[in-house]
């Protein structure tokens, strides 16, 4: 009765269109436009050795290339690639344990790094990297790089964390 009153109501559409807007500007906000797939100062991976022919994937949903940062602290964990050779290799990973946490770490795409919680959400299980994601072996749930769930029993992501190539030197923040 008393419609012609009320302030008139955004419709649905235009409710979502804000949201995605108000979305992507706090992304470009957050992660400065998403730049480029290698840091600074990241060497070429063919300069590195790093066979990149060796195949991988890219069926994530990041690239794994993250930048480190200029100053890295306490929290970044040092994975040297010569001592690493499974994880020289583009598409290759390796289970490491960092700062008392049970990782793999894994290179997706050449350059770029990946860093998970080794243990599978479900039962516990230690999942590998193949094929350009995380699976696990006991009953089957697959992970993409950030560690959110693809398939599988668990409805659970897992934990990951930043990674990235400085020379021949793969840092990782365990903190
Ligand atoms: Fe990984 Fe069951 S323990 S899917």
């Amino acid at each position: 009765m008393h419609d012609d009153l009320a302030p008139p109501s955004p419709s649905r559409r235009a409710l979502l269109e804000g949201g995605l807007r108000l979305g992507l500007g706090l992304c470009a906000w957050a992660c400065g436009g998403c730049g480029g797939p290698t840091g600074k100062d990241s060497a070429p991976v063919g300069a590195s050795g790093v066979d990149s022919a060796a195949g991988g994937g890219d069926g994530g949903a990041t690239d794994g290339c993250a930048e480190a940062p200029d100053a890295l602290d306490a929290s970044w964990v040092a994975v040297p690639l010569a001592a690493n050779p499974g994880l020289a290799e583009v598409g290759g990973g390796v289970a490491l344990d960092l700062s008392g946490r049970r990782l793999v770490v894994a290179q997706p795409s050449a350059g770029c790094f990946v860093a998970v919680d080794r243990a599978c959400t479900h039962q516990g299980c230690d999942v590998a990297f193949r094929e350009g994601r995380f699976l696990c072996p006991c009953h089957g749930a697959a992970f993409d790089l950030d560690g959110a769930v693809l398939s599988g029993p668990t409805p659970v992501p897992l934990a990951s964390y930043p990674a990235a190539l400085r020379g021949e030197v793969v840092w990782v923040k365990t903190g």
